[in-house]
């Protein structure tokens, strides 16, 4: 706390620089973000952190540039540390009230020391973004900003967890950053996301578009799959980044938090058996599998309302923290796609980079064909996720529920391609496809000549059931570990993931490998 009451000559300068900064801060300030249905930029430190962590670093930092004819203490963005639940974290908060929070050479010098910090102390970092992008006035000065907060974004890339949370407008050079990091929050209404805004589009492509329509919140959430997530307002936002850092460690070499609880096993584990519908091509909500096997309410899931085919999120497991991959039968009958692909990818990526186990839930019956998909490149997509489930070296299980046919049977961190267990629901199929597929394709002669067709496909479908696409076939031949009853599920996937514990991997020595971007 600064002394304000010492009336030294030294003290009465130190006082009167911090009366001026406070000032910069009153209501007319809190007043302009309150009519554009913000918080103000400490309210939102107070929000996000525990309650008198924050320690603000280069507060007194002003613009020195021509065309900054009124310049203030910060330069528009509130920089340094704190706590969420006790534990350290680096903090800047862009003040939209001030040049609408662009950044210019200073404010970007500010970011760049937080960002440091944290990749130095091995914390997480996290940006509340307000921002009209770079600062015009500053020129080559502002863009060259930005290129170093992306630089220190990409080293700090599997390191620390950086975490995005969008409060206002990004534009600009305002969305890349966050593009690098590994979560996006948005919040509905206030908060938009874009490369160039909608004037431009008109100039250039002479389209009517709004903020909203461009790149709002719901846009990133459904459409683009910037957003992981989004909330109704800002308050919501910032407890949801204390909720997602308690599911996360401080830095890759730390293990995530654990917690301990009261109670955590699911009452209801005895309905698990009669999720699945007889028929086994009538859809169902993974949701409430994954429920029913992890810890009572917490499964924290990402991007959920983009590529909602496949559900992915944090969660725990007797109190550890795993992360989640599952096919969603009740979306697109849980088909692997492009947009899917990505997402999951993605997130077992950051899974692997954070010491975060995995487990697959799996029921899939392959990959989405059509001209679409083929022509907007599902090899390369659909081979991400091949690559981030083999890359990974984190402990990983997959449970498969149902369907695993073909390629997507491989990609779901099958044990060929390195999932340490393996393990079936007496309800699974596992094959090169699904029954009427290797009926047609088998018995074509037959069938083209059958006096019923129908009922010969029928039957030629259950003998293919029951002597190949069946959990007992891939369990005698070594492909599963164990089929396993449903209402077990839990018990076995705890003692399989307390084995997996001290796993052992090596990576070969290299640069870095040529994941298909
Ligand atoms: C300097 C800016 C500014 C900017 C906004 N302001 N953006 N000053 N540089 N980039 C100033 C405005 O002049 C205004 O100043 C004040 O901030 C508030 O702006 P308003 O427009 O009144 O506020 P609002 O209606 O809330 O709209 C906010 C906004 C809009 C959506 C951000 O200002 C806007 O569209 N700005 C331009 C966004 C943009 O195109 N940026 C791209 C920059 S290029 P006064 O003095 O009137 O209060 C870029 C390239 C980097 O970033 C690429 C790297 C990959």
């Amino acid at each position: 706390m600064r002394n304000m009451n010492d009336n030294r000559k030294p003290y009465k300068r130190f006082a009167q620089r911090e009366q001026d900064r406070l000032a910069q801060y009153d209501e007319v300030h809190v007043e302009k973000q309150q009519k554009k249905g913000k918080l103000s930029v400490y309210e939102r430190i107070n929000l996000l952190l525990d309650e008198g962590s924050f320690h603000e670093v280069d507060a007194f930092v002003k613009s020195d540039q021509a065309g900054n004819t009124h310049p203030q203490y910060g330069d528009g963005v509130v920089c340094g540390h704190g706590e969420i639940h006790g534990r350290k974290v680096l903090v800047y908060a862009q003040d939209a009230t001030y040049m609408g929070g662009s950044l210019g050479h200073l404010h970007a010098k500010k970011i760049q020391k937080v960002q440091d910090l944290a990749l130095r102390m091995g914390h997480p970092v996290i940006g509340l973004i307000d921002s009209g992008g770079a600062r015009i006035q500053e020129g080559v000065a502002s863009l060259a900003g930005y290129g170093g907060i992306f630089l220190n974004n990409v080293k700090s890339s599997g390191i620390i967890p950086q975490i995005s949370v969008v409060l206002g407008p990004a534009a600009g050079g305002a969305v890349y950053s966050p593009a690098l990091t590994d979560f996006i929050v948005m919040v509905k209404r206030t908060a938009c996301m874009f490369v160039t805004g909608p004037s431009v589009v008109k100039e250039v492509l002479n389209e009517e578009t709004t903020f909203e329509e461009l790149g709002g919140a719901s846009v990133h959430a459904t459409k683009s799959g910037v957003a992981d997530f989004v909330y109704e307002d800002e308050e919501f936002a910032l407890l949801g980044v204390r909720k997602l850092l308690s599911y996360l460690p401080s830095n890759n070499v730390e293990y995530p938090p654990l917690v301990k609880r009261m109670t955590q096993a699911p009452l209801k584990r005895a309905r698990l058996p009669f999720i699945l519908p007889d028929d086994s091509n009538k859809p169902y909500d993974v949701h409430e599998v994954i429920n029913l096997i992890v810890d009572v309410d917490t499964f924290y899931e990402v991007g959920e309302d983009y590529a909602p085919n496949i559900v992915i999120g944090l969660a725990r497991l007797n109190n550890q923290v795993i992360g989640v991959v599952a096919n969603q039968p009740n979306v697109m009958a849980g088909t692997l796609d492009i947009n899917s692909s990505k997402k999951a990818a993605r997130f077992v990526r950051f899974c692997d980079n954070f010491n975060i186990p995995l487990l697959v839930f799996e029921d899939v019956p392959g990959f989405m064909p059509g001209i679409n998909q083929e022509h907007d490149g599902v090899i390369m997509h659909g081979a991400k996720l091949l690559y981030a489930f083999a890359e990974a070296t984190v402990p990983k299980i997959t449970v498969i529920l149902r369907k695993a046919y073909g390629g997507a049977y491989i990609v779901m961190n099958s044990k060929s391609m390195g999932g340490d267990f393996n393990f079936a629901w007496p309800t699974a199929e596992i094959a090169v496809m699904g029954p009427e597929g290797a009926v047609n394709i088998l018995h074509r002669k037959e069938l083209l000549t059958a006096d019923d067709r129908e009922a010969m496909k029928a039957q030629l479908a259950n003998k293919y059931r029951e002597e190949i696409a069946n959990p007992h076939f891939a369990e005698e031949h070594g492909y599963i570990d164990e089929v396993i009853a449903p209402e077990n599920t839990r018990e076995v996937l705890i003692s399989a993931f307390a084995l997996l514990e001290n796993k052992l991997s090596e990576k070969p020595a290299r640069k870095h490998g040529n994941i298909p971007l």
